[in-house]
């Protein structure tokens, strides 16, 4: 009997050790009020920068959303776009786009063609971006540093710049460098770098460490100038691309049941297991940050492999091209065009309706699965730790 008359304190206090701890763990964490995004990657992400040096991405490139070309390989918006106006935010401009650019709210240092690794080729050679990841890092440094010195309104800017208070409406704040969210997308290009350069799979995976630590290492770079809350993208599988497909011959036995080359696929998870584990002893290394790794590979591969179930008609051929098995052409890309009689003809013609397609143009993704990529992922489904975007600021132990 006097046993009996404690088992209800006992069993409340399981109840609240149970269930009430996490809750009120939970209370404490509010959402992330991110002043500003600072993007780096490839044209993944890439809303103008490879587009303003050498040459813009011509119609129909941004043909769904922005009424024409947005300096976006895509035929509207980028994860990058829906991850800006979940917080509310302008579109991130390109860093090297000064036509219409505005940095209040940060910047976008992402090219397409972007490798981490420096290419030791020419973008006319090998279509390789000469902006990888360590031009994108000192692009971000004379960032931060300069935009400073205007807002401090000292050093040679009080010469230069007529109008100091103008060009400050257009830069970020001291505090909003702290404050931003740190996004990554790179290490797709590192892969095929290797394979378009005619390097076996073996000799593919062997450089990979050294792309996963040169990355790590741009991390701590920007944890060094004060930034903390990082929303790092693994790489997407690539062996579902037609550019790799059309490219890279394999057997069929390489072939999955989603028409997706195995080979690829197989470095592209090698490279995010190893960008895992980097991202777990940035944790440790990083006391004050908050790392997120964010698996969109999966999010990508289910697109391939079930198409219909997610709404899309078509999974691997795609929309803007020009014939062949994937409507893929490596001579006539999206959007090429030829004189003909003296008037200009569209060869890479976009389909009728891109938000059927998973693959835009045989390289990237379309809006519409961008939008679901983003949708899948915001909700910290694919996240380690567990945590959605919106709380993307917290550093979970
Ligand atoms: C470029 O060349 C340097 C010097 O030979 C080498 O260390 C580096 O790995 C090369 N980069 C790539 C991406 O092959
Ligand atoms: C700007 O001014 C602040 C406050 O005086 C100072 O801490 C900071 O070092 C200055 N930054 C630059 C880049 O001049
Ligand atoms: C790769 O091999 C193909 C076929 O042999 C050749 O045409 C091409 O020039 C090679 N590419 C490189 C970068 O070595």
């Amino acid at each position: 009997m006097g046993s009996r008359s404690f088992s209800p304190p006992i069993t409340i206090l399981v109840l609240v050790l149970l269930n009430f701890t996490p809750c009120l763990a939970l209370a404490k964490t509010s959402q992330c009020k991110f002043p500003a995004i600072f993007n780096f990657g490839d044209s993944n992400s890439d809303t103008g920068g490879l587009s303003a040096v050498f040459g813009q991405a011509g119609p129909p490139h941004g043909m769904s959303f922005f009424g024409g070309p947005a300096g976006r390989y895509c035929d509207g918006r980028l994860i990058v776009d829906f991850i800006a106006e979940a917080f509310g935010l302008p579109y991130v401009s390109a860093y090297l786009d000064s036509i219409g650019s505005d940095f209040s709210h940060g910047a976008n240092f992402a090219t397409a063609g972007s490798t981490v690794r420096p290419q030791n080729t020419t973008l006319r050679e090998s279509g390789f971006s000469p902006i990888s990841l360590d031009v994108q890092w000192n692009e971000f440094y004379d960032f931060h540093r300069r935009s400073q010195i205007v807002r401090n309104h000292s050093g040679a800017y009080q010469k230069l710049l007529p109008d100091l208070d103008a060009a400050l409406k257009r830069l970020p704040k001291a505090e909003d460098f702290p404050n931003a969210l740190y996004t990554f997308d790179v290490g797709q290009n590192d892969l095929t770098a290797g394979y378009f350069a005619n390097m076996t799979t073996d000799q593919v995976k062997a450089y990979v460490p050294e792309v996963v630590t040169q990355l790590q290492n741009v991390i701590r770079y920007i944890y060094g100038l004060g930034g903390r809350y990082f929303w790092i993208h693994n790489t997407g599988p690539v062996g579902c691309l037609p550019y790799v497909l059309e490219r890279i011959p394999v057997l069929a036995s390489q072939v999955d049941e989603a028409g997706c080359a195995t080979p690829f696929n197989d470095v592209a998870k090698y490279f995010n297991s190893q960008l895992k584990q980097a991202v777990v002893q940035l944790r440790k290394d990083l006391p004050s940050a908050a790392l997120t790794y964010v698996d969109v590979y999966s999010v990508k591969y289910a697109l391939f492999h079930q198409p219909q179930k997610h709404g899309f008609k078509q999974s691997i051929r795609n929309c803007c091209g020009r014939g062949g098995r994937y409507n893929y052409n490596i001579n006539v890309g999206c959007g090429q065009t030829k004189m003909e009689h003296g008037k200009q003809v569209l060869l890479g013609k976009p389909c009728d309706d891109p938000s059927g397609y998973v693959v835009w143009d045989g390289v990237h993704f379309t809006q519409a699965a961008n939008k679901f990529i983003f949708q899948q992922t915001a909700g910290g489904a694919y996240s380690d730790p567990p945590i959605p975007l919106n709380m993307a600021c917290h550093r979970i132990e």
